[in-house]
């Protein structure tokens, strides 16, 4: 793979929690283009800088674009790690199809992902709480006005050193339940990590900060009755001894945070179900003193812990606003693959040599 280098490497923010999320990025960037009759081509290594583009550029009217989310991770022997990357690889193919982005190969993709890793190695923070975020993304690049699907995509990977997602780290997150807006329909586009899904899902995100608030737990758009995702987390209630989290109909993420922990769980023999959950069944099981815990999974999110949930203007305390034990079990077990501080029994780690 061709790599152009940097005359002069950037210089580093300080490598701690203060990094937050998504503000920093590294010397270096992978690029792979599609061009209608050539297929995807030149992938490529090199410096990440601005690019310049016509404001007539597909992608920046009707959105024709997805993305990705994964972390790299320092071991405690130095080397790099990653957590599944080939769903996430899998998962934006699924992606492209519903987006009518022409699919990518995905050894091409891991490729240019290892060998970027290996010239940013130096950006992969390893304070606790601190990873490397890695960003995927194809965007449609046809100078077109048309709404049509482009002939044109560009592929590129960013890498941004993170802390926590959140700005107040592991402290329960505080959710109040959207039932104004809608963010996702069946057969809308959901499942897919498109870029209009996260613009779509702004205005309640504002409102609900305004208000005191992390984010908003959607509804399904229907009956605004069953429960979805957070938007960056998928969302998992305990109640009495199930753990259930919402069935995958159509409209939620299929998170591969999400997937993680119902295997952990299945495997640890702790009962845990797919399966549509209205909003009602986890207010009167708060009521009825069986919602012990809730906690929202994602890449950026990690798994986090729900403190508190807003529902027709009643708040709803969890667990005493505390991260109960299901959740630490899971954040522990998960993090620990990840930072290599615990076993893998699953192998889902990807060591980059
Ligand atoms: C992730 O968890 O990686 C996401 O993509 C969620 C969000 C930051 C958009």
């Amino acid at each position: 793979m061709e790599i152009i280098r940097r005359k002069q490497l950037k210089e580093k923010p300080v490598f701690d929690n203060s990094l937050g999320f998504g503000h920093y990025f590294t010397d270096y960037m992978f690029t792979m283009k599609y061009t209608a009759g050539e297929g995807w081509h030149d992938a490529k290594i090199e410096p990440n800088e601005p690019k310049p583009f016509d404001l007539a550029t597909c992608v920046f009217h009707y959105a024709q674009g997805i993305f990705e989310g994964m972390k790299a991770f320092r071991q405690p022997d130095g080397s790099i790690a990653i957590f599944r990357p080939e769903e996430n690889w899998a998962r934006m193919n699924r992606s492209a199809t519903r987006m009518c982005i022409p699919n990518f190969p995905e050894d091409v993709v891991e490729e240019g992902l290892e060998e970027l890793l290996k010239l940013d190695r130096d950006w992969i923070p390893t304070a606790p709480g601190t990873a490397l975020y890695i960003r995927p993304t194809i965007v449609a690049t046809r100078i077109m006005l048309g709404v049509h699907a482009s002939t044109e995509y560009l592929f590129f990977i960013i890498l941004s050193p993170v802390g926590s997602y959140y700005a107040h780290g592991l402290e329960p997150t505080r959710l109040v339940v959207e039932d104004t807006y809608t963010r996702a329909t069946i057969g809308g586009t959901g499942e897919a990590k498109c870029l209009g899904n996260y613009a779509a899902s702004m205005k309640a995100g504002e409102e609900a900060e305004e208000k005191g608030f992390d984010q908003v737990l959607w509804l399904d758009a229907n009956e605004k009755k069953y429960v979805e995702e957070v938007g960056s987390m998928n969302i998992f209630f305990v109640i009495g001894g199930e753990v259930v989290t919402p069935a995958l109909v159509g409209s939620i993420l299929p998170g591969i945070t999400r997937k993680s922990c119902i295997q952990v769980l299945k495997d640890k023999g702790i009962p845990v179900s797919e399966r549509r959950i209205s909003i009602d069944e986890v207010i009167a099981a708060q009521k009825e003193g069986t919602l012990n815990e809730a906690f929202g999974t994602g890449t950026a999110a990690v798994i986090s812990p729900v403190g508190l949930i807003r529902y027709k203007d009643v708040d709803y305390t969890i667990n005493g606003g505390e991260m109960g034990p299901i959740t630490k079990m899971l954040y522990d077990t998960i993090t620990g693959i990840q930072y290599g501080t615990a076993p893998d029994p699953y192998n889902w780690k990807k060591i980059v040599k």
